[in-house]
């Protein structure tokens, strides 16, 4: 906690120092960069110190611990704003930027990076591997841009030579989904030359010193920068930069971006190209002008995929239009060929920066974004600009560069220290001004229209003619000689450290800075000449030729004059300034401590100068007076009304004003906030966080209690529905069935007269209440048919359907087609010899045993257990069951009373085989005889059928078996069996029975188990 963090480290916020004024803030500046504690609030803006070491405060651990808190919360950090920057914009869905300034080698590069490190962290937490792609290419493309826009300048070894404006783009749930650079005036001069001690671009000394042999080979090119005039002069300079490793990370970078190999390949071919142009000489033969050596330009021609000659050619010559549109070659003199050789390798670099550039945002651009479905799509922006910089020799590019930073420093001054006051003032609110220096005059100073030196600079790029840099001095001299903020030797005559005709010096608000005005406005018009700009459309290879779209103009298409170097620039400031403006705002402050990058030396005076350039300390101030947070009324009250029990759901108070003041005053906030005529303002965060707190714990019983009441309208509407559905249904199920029944009615009317009763008429298909109907009418039809079979065929009747449900449809043949005689015996058709003699004993036994009917009569085959058949007559009455000697006028020899019979058993094939179970297990076995009636005539059923009936209407259960007719092949001692089958096994406790084509019946196995009888049969 910031508060924890002891008083020997001293304060963490400037806002808490006793008094307000320079010493102090030094001397508490000072303190915590000895202590380590590099970075200090003023509010919500942090103020870095670079530390110039590797400090213990960043990594996984660090990020956890500031993951999701509010500022005060922790110690100052990076950490801390992004989280504001990022909580922000999650919250509000408010687009926020983080502006990184200070000057070079204050540590903005650094900051940038560990705020873009802190932000990867902390979103995309479900993994998702399309926003983990999106983040890598956000990260990896800082290693390319380092290694193509940075270089080793006298004040910083890894000096932005760019301007970088990075924007995020993110979901409505927090987590990227894309992004875009970018970049402002590359400062593409340091390309053929380097200030004493400086070096090229990192790209060049990281391809010659970590490039393999065979790439260099290919390239046409050695490991030694000190053999390319453009290397020649950072070749020896000590760097803490590992041009080797960093040439590694950089072709990884490329790779995990998605550059392919080809277009890898053609950027250091370009580099390459650079390289080797640098070294192309020329020499003045006679009157015209040669290339020294035609092996570099042959080498240069084979690297850009375009024809040598053309290239020698685009060195020497220029192509001119005439006036009568006459189209003609000029020969170059040595200086212009060497102008143009430059110039040409500038503007490679550049393009190739450009391309690089707009590559790495194809590939983060936000693809198949859709509003509708995605939500709102938030930004945030981080911007690491070149800082403000002064040089003993000040260019065309340190002129841009300071006119950013006054840019940038206006744009500060306007969001927090002007609009701050002014917002106060509408507001009402009591507040003591406070004075701050205002830099528009510095900007007005470059930038307005007419009268500003860019204005200038242009004139006399477009005046027809021999303009030189110092005709231009003149002009400005003449304009500007008024101004407060600028001036030369020839406004200030006695001012020694200016030369006449060179210098001029803007007093800018970081400090005087003295221009060199040599080639200003060769660098402003960037003259390049169209021949270089063709022979690069013109090359085979395609990644180059897209680089120069414009050399497809022919010569004597007529171009408009393009924008100058310093106007472009300006409209790209403009620019970024207004998408910074419309965001909102969170700012870090970069301060060098020392000119040596001693990790422990404070430089005074240096520091000093910058926090009073940066205007550190009105910002102090304004904040001490001023208010941490401010809303409108209707926002505050939308946001928080939840924590106030006067003004939850809604108030009945006159003002939305009144119901703020009710959340305040119930809180105990009145000391630490104003009421503005349309805002509330808050003095300290911690209020504002308090109210936060509850609000978050109140969020999840509000959304629980709006989830019942929504749940329940939902249940109750689907209630209705359900009961609007069910009377719908409802009806339409009685029509169905009303239908149904008037189809019914149609086609059956008149089935009561027909000779089927309706039999054959076909059914509508019921609907699914009615599937029973119809059997019932099936009930019906049966009554019908039933009522009008005569009394005496009724027994015949009840015992075929007795037949017929016992067998269960598994018997194929059970002679339900015949009429079923029962006494067969006493049938003189059946038997017409002993007949009479049946009748007779039959009778006997009648007055005898009291039997009332003879339920079957028959002749049959009995088996016995020794494998015996004999023929035998079997008589079944409704008392006996008598087994009868046929061949002795019908002699009983067995009598067994009918209730003794607790089942009988059949086959399921053709035979007339029946076993008659007993309880003593005396079975019967029997196969029925078919008498002389019909040959074919099946006996079995009737007699089942018989039984059956019998029993049942005596209700007594008699058990049926059918048992499967199975085939199979067995074995005896006497011979091989092989035809059909085995019939009846278990019958007689432990017989199989098997009926064969050769024996007709067969017992065997008399003393087998009926399991071992199975067991034979399966075999
Ligand atoms: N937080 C830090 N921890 C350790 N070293 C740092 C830190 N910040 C800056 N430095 C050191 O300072 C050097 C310069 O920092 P950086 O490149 O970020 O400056 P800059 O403000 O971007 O300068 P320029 O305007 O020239 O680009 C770094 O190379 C590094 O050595
Ligand atoms: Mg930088």
């Amino acid at each position: 906690m910031a508060e924890l963090e002891g008083l020997e480290f001293g304060k963490s916020d400037f806002v808490l120092l006793d008094e307000v004024t320079m010493d102090q803030f030094m001397e508490n500046l000072k303190l915590r960069f000895q202590k380590g504690r590099i970075y200090t609030y003023i509010g919500e803006v942090v103020v870095s110190m670079n530390p110039y070491r590797q400090m213990d405060i960043f990594g996984k651990e660090t990020i956890e611990a500031y993951r999701g808190r509010e500022l005060y919360e922790n110690p100052p950090h990076l950490y801390a704003v992004s989280d504001a920057a990022y909580k922000a914009m999650k919250r509000r869905a408010k687009d926020t930027c983080i502006v990184i300034s200070g000057e070079s080698g204050a540590g903005k590069t650094e900051a940038s990076k560990y705020i873009m490190q802190y932000i990867a962290a902390i979103t995309n937490p479900g993994q998702r591997v399309e926003v983990e792609s999106v983040k890598n290419v956000l990260l990896k493309s800082n290693c390319v841009l380092e290694a193509f826009g940075n270089a080793k300048t006298n004040r910083n070894d890894n000096s932005s030579r760019f301007g970088k404006y990075m924007d995020i783009n993110f979901n409505f749930n927090g987590d990227p989904t894309g992004g875009h650079i970018n970049n402002y005036l590359l400062e593409k001069s340091r390309v053929v030359h380097q200030q004493q001690g400086e070096r090229n671009f990192h790209s060049f000394y990281q391809l010659l010193r970590g490039g393999s042999e065979e790439m260099l080979q290919s390239l046409h090119l050695q490991g030694d920068p000190a053999l390319y005039v453009f290397t020649r002069e950072g070749a020896g300079a000590a760097t803490s930069y590992n041009d080797r490793s960093n040439h590694k990370a950089v072709m990884s970078a490329l790779d995990v971006i998605g550059f392919s190999n080809q277009e890898i390949t053609s950027i250091y071919q370009i580099l390459a190209s650079i390289l080797l142009l640098g070294n192309v000489q020329f020499e003045v033969d006679g009157e015209s002008v040669q290339v020294v050596e035609d092996g570099v330009v042959n080498q240069i021609a084979e690297l850009t995929a375009t024809d040598p000659d053309c290239v020698v050619k685009s060195l020497l010559y220029r192509t001119v239009a005439t006036g009568g549109g006459e189209v003609i070659e000029k020969g170059h003199t040595e200086q212009d060929a060497c102008f143009g050789r430059e110039a040409f390798a500038k503007a490679l670099y550049e393009r190739l920066f450009g391309w690089i550039v707009s590559r790495i945002n194809s590939v983060i651009e936000v693809k198949n974004y859709n509003p509708v479905l995605h939500g709102k799509n938030t930004v945030i922006g981080v911007l690491d600009i070149y800082g403000f910089e002064i040089f003993d020799n000040n260019s065309f590019e340190q002129f841009c560069i300071n006119y950013c930073n006054e840019k940038l420093q206006q744009l500060f001054i306007e969001l927090i220290l002007q609009q701050e006051q002014s917002e106060y003032q509408r507001e009402g609110i009591t507040w003591q001004h406070i004075d701050y220096f205002n830099n528009q005059i510095i900007v007005d100073l470059v930038e307005q229209p007419h009268k500003g030196i860019i204005s200038i600079l242009d004139e006399a790029c477009l005046t027809v003619g021999k303009v030189t840099d110092t005709v231009c001095l003149e002009s400005m001299n003449t304009k500007l000689a008024q101004h407060p903020h600028y001036t030369s030797r020839k406004l200030s005559p006695t001012d020694k450290t200016m030369d006449f005709q060179k210098h001029f010096r803007i007093r800018h608000y970081a400090g005087d800075v003295t221009y060199s005005v040599e080639g200003f406005l060769d660098k402003n018009k960037d003259l390049l000449f169209q021949d270089f700009k063709r022979l690069m459309y013109n090359s085979a290879n395609p990644v180059l030729k897209e680089m120069w779209p414009d050399g497809q103009l022919g010569i004597t298409e007529v171009t408009k004059r393009p924008l100058t170097a310093a106007s472009l620039f300006k409209n790209s400031i403009v620019a970024l300034v207004d998408k910074l403006a419309c965001k909102e705002p969170y700012y870090v402050r970069c301060i060098k401590p020392n000119e040596v990058k001693s990790p422990v030396l404070f430089d005074d005076a240096r520091c000093q100068h910058q926090v009073a350039y940066l205007g550190l300390l009105e910002n102090v101030m304004v904040r001490r007076a001023g208010f941490a947070y401010r809303q409108l009324y209707s926002r505050f009250l939308q946001r928080y009304k939840m924590t106030c029990e006067y003004t939850w759901p809604n108030h009945l108070m006159a003002s939305d004003r009144d119901a703020v003041e009710a959340i305040i005053r119930q809180h105990g906030f009145q000391d630490d906030v104003a009421f503005g005529h349309t805002k509330l303002f808050v003095r300290t965060p911690r209020s504002l966080f308090t109210l936060e707190q509850e609000r978050a714990a109140l969020i999840p019983i509000l959304v629980l209690f709006l989830q019942k009441i929504w749940r329940g309208a939902l249940a109750r509407l689907r209630c209705k529905r359900m009961r609007a559905i069910y009377t719908i249904m409802g009806c339409y199920k009685r029509y169905k069935v009303k239908a149904h029944f008037w189809e019914v009615e149609g086609r059956f009317a008149n089935v009561r007269t027909t000779a089927d009763y309706g039999r054959s008429v076909e059914w509508p298909a019921p609907p699914a209440a009615l599937t029973q109907f119809h059997q019932i009418t099936l009930m019906w039809w049966a009554r019908q048919v039933v009522k009008n079979i005569p009394p005496s065929d009724m027994p015949e009747v009840r015992a075929k359907v007795a037949a017929l449900t016992a067998l269960q449809g598994e018997r194929k043949h059970w002679g339900v087609g015949r009429a079923w005689e029962r006494d067969y015996l006493a049938n003189v058709r059946n038997c017409p010899q002993t007949s009479s003699d049946f009748i007779r004993v039959s009778k006997e036994l009648k007055n005898k045993d009291g039997f009332t009917q003879v339920v079957f009569s028959g002749l049959c085959r009995k088996v016995n257990r020794f494998n015996k058949s004999t023929d035998r007559a079997l008589l079944i009455t409704d008392k006996f069951v008598y087994k009868l000697e046929p061949k002795k006028q019908y002699k009983i020899l067995k009598k067994l009373p009918l209730d003794v019979f607790t089942g009988l058993s059949t086959t399921s094939g053709v035979d007339q085989m029946l076993v008659l179970h007993t309880s003593n297990k005396d079975d019967i076995l029997l196969c029925l005889q078919r008498g002389e009636l019909c040959p074919n005539q099946d006996r079995v059923g009737e007699v089942v059928g018989a039984l059956v009936d019998y029993f049942t209407r005596s209700q007594t259960r008699l058990q049926h078996h059918i048992h499967k007719h199975t085939h199979l092949r067995t074995r005896t001692h006497h011979h091989t069996h092989t035809q059909t089958g085995v019939v009846l096994w278990g019958l007689l406790k432990s017989c199989v029975l098997i009926r064969c084509s050769c024996c007709t019946i067969r017992c065997c196995c008399c003393c087998l188990s009926s399991r071992s009888a199975a067991g034979i049969l399966k075999h």
